[in-house]
């Protein structure tokens, strides 16, 4: 793209400058790592792995285009009725990713509303591509604002169930209660949160809310789905672009994903939920023990917000010269002034690992 260099070179001197240029890293993940969203390490789950295996064997490795025009094999088929069972809602549609999941429902819903309300806080994927017409950010988790805003006719509430970038937990039982449909991205609850890991599902009484489910933070694969009502789900399919004109995810894929979701129905999985809140309290308390200034949260997503770039960016390189990788989190992601670190914590996680990653910090708060 010669033709592009100059304005590729003075967007990345603008960024720079302000301390907010992105390069990929090579992770070395025997490394101290809390920066992954795999909170139960299903990743690297023996029955996850076989599961991905054996559909490779049976099926390659890709689905061959799009689902519309090459079908569903039978682990999508399964995929779809094991996700409208465990989470009681009438049905579900696959997506390469919860961006595109959500994309599409913004783009194929969104227009048909009157009004869409968003979380201040909401996630990219639920803001991109939204035109000017139809849609407010309400202040983050604010009941009574979403109230006041409600106009007649037809509104759409869209929050997510556990914000990404602080752990913080929506009030979904109060807006499932206000005359208005509801759309919860359940990325981070899903797995973890209620009974059998329902997430988001379990603590929504009202079936109709529809649920973005991205599979690759707890339940430790890749892709999505949305899970709701039927006909909006056959709007979807018929008019969602990013499900209509994108390959499938490959079958093996969804057997893996399957395989996860079985696991997060046992014993096992509440074995790796409470393993997980035993991890994420003796976290806390090396903190407060170390004189870490942790914001509140009861997730595995912890934060520790250090307010200017710079500082968050020291932080992550004094972290990295220890081995530990965390998250460096900079606007536009949070609002400026928020820059954090934001760490992950996972069942897997060692106790002396925790105790590795306090003490780094608690360098980090001396230099
Ligand atoms: C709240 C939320 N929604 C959606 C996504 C996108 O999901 P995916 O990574 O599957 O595209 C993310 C990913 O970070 C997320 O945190």
């Amino acid at each position: 793209m010669r033709y592009l260099t100059y304005q590729f070179h003075e967007y990345r001197q603008r960024r720079q400058a302000a301390h907010r240029w992105r390069q990929l890293q090579l992770t070395d993940w025997a490394n101290c790592s809390f920066h992954r969203n795999d909170y139960l390490g299903l990743s690297q789950h023996p029955q996850v792995i076989a599961a991905f295996a054996q559909g490779l064997s049976d099926y390659g490795c890709g689905s061959g285009g799009s689902p519309l025009v090459c079908g569903y094999q039978q682990p999508h088929h399964n995929l779809v009725r094991q996700l409208a069972e465990w989470l009681e809602r009438d049905t579900a549609v696959l997506f390469s990713s919860g961006f595109a999941a959500n994309q599409s429902a913004l783009k194929a819903l969104g227009a048909l509303y009157d009004q869409l309300l968003l979380d201040r806080l909401c996630h990219a994927s639920l803001l991109e591509g939204l035109g000017r017409r139809n849609w407010r950010r309400f202040p983050h988790n604010d009941v009574k604002a979403v109230r006041r805003l409600l106009k007649p006719g037809a509104n759409l509430v869209i929050t997510e169930s556990v914000f990404s970038m602080d752990g913080d937990y929506a009030p979904l039982a109060e807006l499932a209660l206000l005359p208005t449909d509801l759309w919860v991205d359940d990325a981070h609850g899903i797995g973890l949160l209620g009974p059998d890991g329902r997430g988001a599902a379990a603590l929504l009484p009202d079936p109709q809310a529809m649920l973005t489910i991205p599979f690759g933070k707890a339940i430790g694969v890749m892709g999505a789905a949305l899970v709701g009502g039927r006909a909006e789900l056959e709007h979807i399919v018929n008019s969602g672009r990013e499900f209509i004109y994108s390959t499938a995810m490959p079958a093996a894929q969804a057997a893996a994903v399957s395989a996860a979701i079985t696991i997060l129905q046992t014993t096992e999985g509440e074995r790796l939920r409470q393993q997980l809140q035993q991890r994420i309290a003796l976290f806390q308390q090396l903190c407060q023990q170390y004189g870490i200034p942790l914001q509140a949260s009861e997730h595995p997503i912890q934060t520790i917000v250090l307010g200017a770039d710079e500082q968050a960016l020291d932080w992550g390189k004094n972290l990295a010269e220890q081995g530990i990788a965390c998250g460096v989190i900079r606007p536009p992601t949070v609002p400026v002034g928020t820059a954090r670190l934001r760490i992950t914590i996972s069942a897997l996680h060692h106790e002396d690992e925790l105790k590795q990653l306090v003490e780094g910090m608690a360098r980090c708060l001396i230099n």
